[in-house]
């Protein structure tokens, strides 16, 4: 029997800062509101030309050498992204010339924020049927170029960035459970209605109905978290970590209430980022690993919700 393990973690945040002091000279806002109600200080903006490929190159590359792996060791590359650099090729194929490896298949996945769950559990069952051994998973994103910085109800949330692991083949598991699900009656309270086949490619930027998503990714994160304690049949105390999608602090914080485990054992990153949509979640767990406090070994949960709607979680074993 084969399982997947992550082997190697990696980010990468673009150089320009967006904080909440420069924000109060383009809305009306303040820089108390927004920490307050998001936990956000500061988000990193791609430079003009910067693109989502850029970033997931740097991520990846990172995550490669934690591996001790090439480029050419990788049997596939999943980009979880909602900002792909143009409608095709996909960001995954440009990321994969990038990398300067071709030949292995290569494609983008769509999820939102929950689209690194939902490319984590793709590769799973890429290498649990024997498939590949090492793949590449990156969620990157150039949130930047879709937000409408007149809409302070939202643009207050998002960043760019990406983070990548490599998931490698291995005689125990490594990822244990995967939990997907998905909801398509929703749009109109989280979407980009812009769209080609729309034949509307002016309007791309975010709209969200932000108090009711609140509640929705709340009551839906509390069940996918006892979906999956339930599906292992373990209990809330055995977890060491929370790695969840960084969207907004007081959503982190009722899931840690959930799970009734103190914020000392919850990796939050969006102070430093913001939303970065699929790339949350791999940068939250790459500081975690880089600054020593996720150890091998140890038992982590990780879960998303975000626009579709979509949401998922992970249970993992470091
Ligand atoms: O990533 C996955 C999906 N997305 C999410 O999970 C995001 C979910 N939603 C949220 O994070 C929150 O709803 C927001 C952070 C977007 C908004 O926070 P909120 O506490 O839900 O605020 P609200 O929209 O209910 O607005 C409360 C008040 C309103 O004023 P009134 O009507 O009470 O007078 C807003 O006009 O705050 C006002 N407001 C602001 N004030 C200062 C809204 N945005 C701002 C702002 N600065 N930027």
């Amino acid at each position: 029997m084969s399982f997947s393990r992550i082997t190697g973690t990696g980010g990468y945040l673009p150089e320009g800062l967006l904080t909440n002091a420069d924000l109060e000279k383009m809305i009306d806002t303040t820089d108390e509101w927004i920490f307050d109600r998001t936990g956000i200080r500061v988000r990193h903006i791609a430079a003009p030309g910067e693109t989502t490929s850029d970033l997931a190159l740097h991520a990846s590359r990172q995550a490669l050498d934690a591996a001790g792996l090439r480029a050419a060791d990788l049997d596939m590359i999943l980009v979880a992204t909602t900002t792909p650099d143009q409608i095709f090729p996909s960001t995954a194929c440009l990321l994969q010339a990038k990398l300067g490896v071709g030949g292995c298949p290569a494609f983008d996945l769509q999820a939102v924020c929950s689209g690194f769950v939902f490319a984590l559990a793709t590769a799973d069952q890429f290498i649990r049927g024997g498939q590949c051994r090492h793949v590449l998973v990156v969620g990157a994103e150039t949130l930047s170029r879709i937000t409408d910085y007149t809409d302070r109800g939202n643009c207050i949330l998002w960043g760019d960035g990406a983070g990548a692991v490599i998931l490698s083949r291995s005689d125990e598991p490594g990822v244990i459970s995967t939990h997907l699900h998905a909801d398509g009656a929703h749009r109109a309270l989280l979407e980009v209605p812009g769209g080609v086949s729309r034949n509307d490619v002016a309007d791309t930027k975010i709209r969200m109905e932000g108090r009711a998503v609140f509640r929705v990714a709340v009551n839906t994160l509390d069940q996918i978290v006892d979906e999956t304690l339930a599906h292992n049949g373990i209990s809330k105390s055995e977890l060491d970590w929370l790695v969840p999608h960084q969207a907004n602090i007081r959503i982190i914080q009722a899931t840690a209430k959930k799970l009734a485990m103190s914020m000392d054992h919850v990796v939050v990153t969006m102070d430093t980022h913001g939303n970065t949509s699929a790339a949350s979640i791999p940068l939250a767990l790459d500081v975690a690993v880089r600054d020593g406090r996720i150890k091998p070994g140890e038992l982590i949960l990780t879960e998303a919700f975000g626009g579709g709607f979509t949401w998922g979680a992970a249970l993992i074993r470091m």
